[in-house]
């Protein structure tokens, strides 16, 4: 019934018009206990010791979270825990509010089930977002890190810092992200010249706090695979817990179908989904599974995170898969993977990981 309603009404309206009534919506029924319980029951999967995870010195329900920037200032966890996500990435954060790009910035492109956003990380910053985050669900949160669009990128580290700090009590992990293709230069953090700095100063940060938490690295799916190499290289030698691949993509493969196809921004859903997995096995195999990895990038179904954690993901997120599905995508998911891994003779996630790697 959702996805007729997609492709009927809710794709004729303005995509970040409905994002942020949805969003509202979720904010709304997830602040009452009775409107929470009633989405729990109707959405969320039933307990399944056999889907548990534990990774980053943390448990997980199962492997299925929701990816960063649907949720980008924390306002609606309590809602979005209630439909069963394992956990919950909030932001892209920066240290002070801003507004992102001009509208419209986000395009649907059903025909290709997909999304281009150019939202450039409208955030109402660190200190707003600490305040949201008093009411956050028991489900871990990840918090993604961002810098100030007029910050230059020699004082990132400053920005990525500020929000580490000031968020810190909130999170269970956090996520640098310097890989969001919508912030001018952002993505050249990326680089041996800039993310070595980046990454030893905010390990030093985390260091200089009370108790350890993990840090993770987003990166893009547009470098080079000797670029990856380098960046899990210096992933692992700054003490980075792991690795979210991937961030939305530049590159426009030529089968796309939509109009809005040619619309500038990041390109995600189910155009990224191969590209994103192939990155997530070399990530396993080059750094032989030392370097845990969330994947990430067209996640519709059951066996889309089944090919994720096959290729050597820990963990699986989705954003795009999340809107084309809607408000059952967790449960459905979750019922389809239990349906491939009792054809397939798997009692438990652990004797999959990695396993087409
Ligand atoms: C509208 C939109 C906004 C996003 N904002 C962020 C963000 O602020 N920070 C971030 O790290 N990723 C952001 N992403 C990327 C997603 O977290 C995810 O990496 C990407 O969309 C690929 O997953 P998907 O195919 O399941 O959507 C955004 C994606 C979309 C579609």
């Amino acid at each position: 019934m959702y996805r007729s309603l997609y492709r009927h009404l809710l794709s004729r309206m303005d995509a970040e018009w409905i994002h942020g009534v949805a969003l509202s919506s979720l904010a709304a029924a997830g602040a009452f206990p009775l409107s929470r319980a009633l989405l729990q029951r109707l959405f969320a999967p039933y307990a399944d010791s056999s889907l548990r995870v534990q990774a980053f010195g943390l448990r997980f329900a199962h492997p299925l979270g929701l990816a960063a920037g649907f949720d980008k200032d924390g306002t609606a966890l309590r809602g979005l825990a209630a439909l069963g996500f394992s956990f919950i990435e909030v932001g892209t954060v920066t240290p002070q509010p801003q507004a992102g790009n001009p509208k419209p910035r986000l395009f649907r492109l059903l025909e290709d089930r997909a999304l281009i956003n150019r939202l450039g990380f409208p955030s109402s910053g660190m200190v707003q977002v600490a305040h949201n985050l008093r009411w956050r669900p028991a489900t871990p949160i990840a918090i993604s890190l961002g810098k100030n669009k007029e910050t230059p990128l020699g004082a990132a580290l400053r920005d990525y810092r500020a929000v580490l700090e000031h968020l810190y009590a909130y999170g269970d992990l956090f996520v640098v992200n310097v890989s969001s293709p919508n912030t001018p230069e952002l993505r050249r953090l990326q680089s041996d010249a800039y993310l070595n700095d980046l990454l030893a100063g905010l390990r030093q940060s985390v260091d200089a706090q009370p108790v350890a938490k993990p840090l993770l690295l987003k990166i893009a799916p547009d470098l080079s695979l000797d670029e990856i190499e380098v960046i899990c290289a210096l992933a692992l030698q700054n003490g980075i817990s792991g690795i979210i691949a991937t961030n939305t993509m530049l590159e426009r493969p030529p089968n796309l179908r939509s109009v809005a196809a040619r619309e500038s921004g990041g390109l995600s859903g189910a155009p990224l989904r191969d590209r994103s997995t192939a990155i997530v096995q070399y990530i396993h195999r080059v750094t032989e599974g030392k370097l845990p990895v969330i994947g990430v990038g067209g996640v519709f179904s059951g066996a889309d995170l089944w090919a994720k954690l096959c290729a050597g993901a820990t963990l699986v997120q989705a954003y795009t898969g999340f809107v084309y599905e809607g408000l059952a995508f967790v449960k459905r998911a979750l019922r389809e993977l239990k349906q491939i891994m009792a054809a397939e003779g798997v009692r438990n996630l652990n004797e999959i990981i990695g396993k087409t790697d």
